[in-house]
């Protein structure tokens, strides 16, 4: 398909056309008048992301397609307002280039960054309200939309938190460009992203191994070839569930010099899975933003479900525009996966397959805490690798929970985290994260699984 003839704007589609479906998971505003004066207020204030670095990231995920890069998509389940300081932002950045360095080494192919930050401040429930000591209140949704506390003050849908989102978002997103425009991406020197407290890492030995080979590589290339200047600057982008459709019909914007509507809150807004129904709000939303979009697959989509999806989100097959995030469990995706894998194949359809193996595997414990077991995540995403090796599709990246702080949220990984160690550093307001040293595990364990399937 020539990129060309890509489809612009769907004449049927306004930025404001998914409120005429309907739209799951959104807050009940309790005052119509406050909700339009701060959309309004949004819609003014420049946005986070432009144009062209949205279609600088369409072009790599197309690559990614192509087999050529790999997708590293990781951060927070959901972002706090309290959460956005300085260590945070920063350390949540150095296991994002450490994993992406041990990729980078391992798979011997250019790694694509994409932070799930600058932006994931809205969460779907299981439920509307949740209920304590007889006392009824709406569910905490994120905070972009209200606060985690118990009390009704808290608990209220508040419009000036839109605001404030937007406002915590380019913080963020400021401080990342700064740190990577400022040389603390640079190749020529790791040791910026060492975490204070991992010195003593079981891991860390394997990694130095690798950081020492890269920089012997590095230098004898410099030595040929003189300074090399993509070494020195990596590319990083943001991505978010684009669930709080007000919040992202305000970031919907055209711009002088390309056609069509992008939503400018986000590079590579995704679909949740329970919001991915074919004639709802969401799906309604995206089909008529040219950004790449990303649509999670749960156990229950079928054939029948995915391939109208993938029909209404990208009909003329455009590259680099639709990636699937499929999170089945460990226990279901060998039945799950492969009839989603071979539908796919059959109609021909250009997609991005990405392995999500947190969201299917969260399981409650005795104690009461949300966790993951680190054998299920492991086991999900090497059964994943052998399921696309089967079926002659390629897996071209990971969706993943993590945090460079130290935090005690999933148990196993090389440390042996047990449900015990759960109640020292369990911080998370959502889903549970892998920390640091988990999530080199995970990045090591991709290597030698696809090193695996090359072989294969
Ligand atoms: C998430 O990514 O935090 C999430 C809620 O995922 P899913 O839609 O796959 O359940
Ligand atoms: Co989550």
């Amino acid at each position: 398909m020539s990129k060309l003839k890509q489809n612009v704007t769907a004449a049927d589609w306004a930025p404001s056309s998914w409120q005429r479906h309907e739209a799951l998971q959104q807050p009940q505003y309790d005052d119509a008048a406050e909700l339009a004066a701060a959309t309004a207020e949004l819609a003014r204030l420049p946005p986070l992301v432009t144009s062209w670095e949205v279609l600088a990231l369409k072009q790599a995920l197309d690559e990614a397609q192509e087999g050529k890069r790999f997708l590293l998509q990781g951060g927070d389940c959901a972002e706090s307002f309290a959460d956005c300081s300085s260590p945070i932002i920063s350390n949540r950045l150095k296991v994002l280039l450490q994993m992406s360095l041990v990729l980078v080494h391992g798979l011997k192919q250019p790694v694509l960054r994409v932070g799930r930050f600058a932006g994931q401040y809205a969460k779907p429930r299981s439920t509307d309200s949740e209920t304590r000591d007889g006392v009824t209140l709406p569910s905490f949704r994120g905070d972009v939309v209200n606060g985690p506390e118990f009390t009704a003050a808290a608990r209220r849908a508040d419009p000036q938190r839109l605001i404030r989102a937007h406002a915590h978002s380019a913080l963020t997103m400021n401080f990342v460009r700064a740190l990577i425009d400022g040389g603390f991406a640079d190749l020529h020197h790791p040791e910026y992203w060492d975490l204070a407290w991992v010195e003593h890492s079981p891991l860390a030995a394997e990694y130095r191994r690798m950081v020492a080979g890269i920089g012997d590589s590095l230098r004898f290339m410099e030595t040929l070839a003189g300074p090399i200047a993509g070494f020195t600057k990596v590319d990083f982008f943001t991505s978010h569930e684009a669930l709080l459709l007000h919040y992202e019909q305000a970031f919907t914007r055209q711009v002088p010099r390309h056609p069509g509507w992008f939503n400018l809150s986000t590079h590579f807004p995704w679909i949740g899975m329970r919001t991915a129904a074919l004639d709802g709000a969401h799906v309604e939303y995206f089909r008529g933003i040219r950004n790449p979009i990303a649509v999670k697959v749960g156990p229950s989509v079928t054939p029948e479900r995915l391939l109208p999806l993938i029909d209404a989100l990208n009909p003329q097959d455009e590259p680099g525009r639709l990636t699937l995030i499929h999170r089945m469990g460990h226990a279901q995706i060998a039945q799950a996966l492969p009839p989603l894998l071979q539908a796919v194949r059959r109609e021909g359809r250009r997609v991005l397959w990405v392995a999500d193996p947190m969201h299917g595997n969260t399981e409650g414990t005795a104690s009461g805490y949300k966790t993951r077991r680190f054998a299920n995540i492991r086991s999900e995403l090497e059964q994943a690798f052998d399921i696309h090796a089967a079926a002659g599709t390629r897996l071209g990246g990971v969706h993943l929970e993590l945090t460079g702080e130290d935090v005690t949220e999933c148990v196993g990984g090389a440390r042996g985290l047990t449900e015990a160690d759960l109640a020292r550093a369990y911080k998370s307001m959502v889903d549970p994260r892998l920390n640091y040293e988990q999530s080199l595990e995970l990045a090591m364990l991709i290597v030698r699984k696809s090193a695996g399937a090359a072989a294969a």
